[in-house]
């Protein structure tokens, strides 16, 4: 297994190309399902999430070419609809398989998502809106079965907005008959993406970005081509590295309007911002000033920045607080933190941050992915010595190259490979 090298203490500088969003490329490939023939879909990140959709897709019978960020797939020759545990157990974002393959083959047997490291995140919202429209499902032997002959329009009220939710719904009414309305829908920018891709397809559907979104099922859908935003999580690290190290980065290819509320709070901590079209620069202040964030949905504080600005504050003048409200359990980078001289006190959904001086650097891993983010902005400043972040398996799950783009912006940071015990 890899572990990635970390010497702190260099300012980030240059500039850096943010690829494209994991969390729309996702959706992305899971709507190829809804129609044979070759789609195109542009800006594709490498990652190890995206060839684990490709890979169940691919034993469903999906074909697929690949050139740099580009990959054409091709459902043409659907042979199954079943997406099992060995591989959904790596990925809880196979559950977007459902929507499509049940609109696609009147069926669909998915693997149950279970917990995972940063909450319970039950599917039952999913589950909830298919029978609302007309699917029969039940659970054996840790499986979704799911069956519908044909879908139908349905009014579906989410009791919280869910982002894979909305998309595997939305995916589910393309073809559906009828009108469905999703109320509390997520609006978050990825779901945006996907509404534009089904319409390219041929889909009838608006309010996307809003919290309810109107889809009038139609009889077919063509192939298209998709190019997906690019990934503002990521680019959220970066800008959060520039601060975090001193140092002054142009963050490109970013949409600056789907990071208002990062920038807004960076520059409560002290950040010099400015942004353009596709184009964010971040300079970090001598000494960052101490912010309380909220997690919210979009277009509040994203859960997903969250661990990343933990970091932050954990050097920060003065006492934070966090509040994390999207997830029951997404502080578990705090230990680890701490084990780098941060000083956090959780209590229940807030983390109370006590601005220190410096970090120091430490080994230490993380259970999911963004918290391995957080811990590698930690490195890049952390005092006396290297520091180790193990089990980088999560940070490939997400991000793409991201050593070689910390180095690339003067970071001394690289991977090496761990023998086992
Ligand atoms: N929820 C339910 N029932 C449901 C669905 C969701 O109670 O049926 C709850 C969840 O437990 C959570 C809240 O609703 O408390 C919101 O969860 P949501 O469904 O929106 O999360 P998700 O769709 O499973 C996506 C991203 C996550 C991101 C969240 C929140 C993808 C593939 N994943 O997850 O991304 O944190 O939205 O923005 O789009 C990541 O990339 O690191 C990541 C975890």
């Amino acid at each position: 297994m890899d572990k990635i090298v970390i010497e702190g203490g260099r300012p980030l500088k240059g500039a850096v190309t943010i690829s494209g969003a994991k969390n729309a490329a996702l959706p992305a490939l899971a709507a190829c399902l809804l129609t044979g023939g070759w789609h195109r879909l542009v800006r594709i990140p490498r990652l190890r999430d995206i060839r684990t959709i490709q890979r169940i897709m691919a034993d469903l019978g999906t074909d697929f070419r690949e050139q740099g960020g580009v990959i054409e797939v091709n459902s043409e020759n659907l042979t199954g609809y079943e997406a099992p545990y060995e591989l959904v157990k790596t990925m809880r974002a196979s559950i977007l398989l459902l929507g499509p393959l049940l609109a696609r083959c009147g069926r669909a047997r998915i693997s149950l998502p279970g917990g995972c490291a940063i909450g319970a995140r039950p599917i039952n919202l999913h589950l909830k809106a298919l029978v609302a429209m007309g699917a029969d499902i039940y659970l054996d032997h840790g499986y979704i079965n799911a069956r519908a002959p044909r879908l139908r329009g349905a009014d579906i009220f989410f009791d919280i907005p869910t982002v894979t939710g909305t998309e595997n719904i939305m995916m589910a009414a393309v073809t559906a008959s009828g009108r469905t309305i999703l109320k509390n829908a997520a609006n978050e920018p990825e779901v945006q993406d996907l509404a534009r891709m089904l319409r390219s397809m041929g889909a009838d559907i608006e309010g996307e970005g809003t919290d309810t979104i109107v889809i009038h099922g139609v009889d077919r859908l063509e192939t298209c081509e998709h190019t997906v935003i690019p990934d503002r999580i990521e680019a959220g690290t970066f800008m959060i590295g520039a601060a975090i190290s001193r140092g002054a980065i142009v963050v490109e290819g970013c949409i600056p309007a789907y990071l208002t509320s990062l920038i807004e709070k960076l520059k409560q901590a002290g950040a010099d911002i400015s942004a353009e079209d596709r184009r964010i620069t971040v300079r970090g202040p001598d000494r960052i000033q101490s912010v309380d964030i909220k997690t919210m949905p979009y277009p509040g504080f994203p859960t997903d920045l969250q661990a990343q600005f933990m970091t932050l504050m954990a050097i920060a003048d003065g006492w934070s607080m966090i509040r994390e409200t999207i997830f029951e359990n997404r502080f578990i980078h705090v230990s680890e933190l701490r084990r780098m001289g941060a000083d956090i006190e959780i209590n229940g959904g807030q983390a109370l941050v006590k601005g220190k001086e410096r970090l120091l650097s430490a080994p230490v891993m993380a259970t999911d992915l963004r918290a391995s983010a957080s811990l590698v902005l930690a490195g890049l400043v952390a005092e006396g010595g290297r520091t180790e972040v193990h089990r980088i398996y999560h940070l490939d799950r997400g991000y793409e190259a991201i050593e070689e783009k910390f180095r690339g912006l003067g970071a001394a940071i690289w991977r090496e490979s761990e023998p086992p015990l």
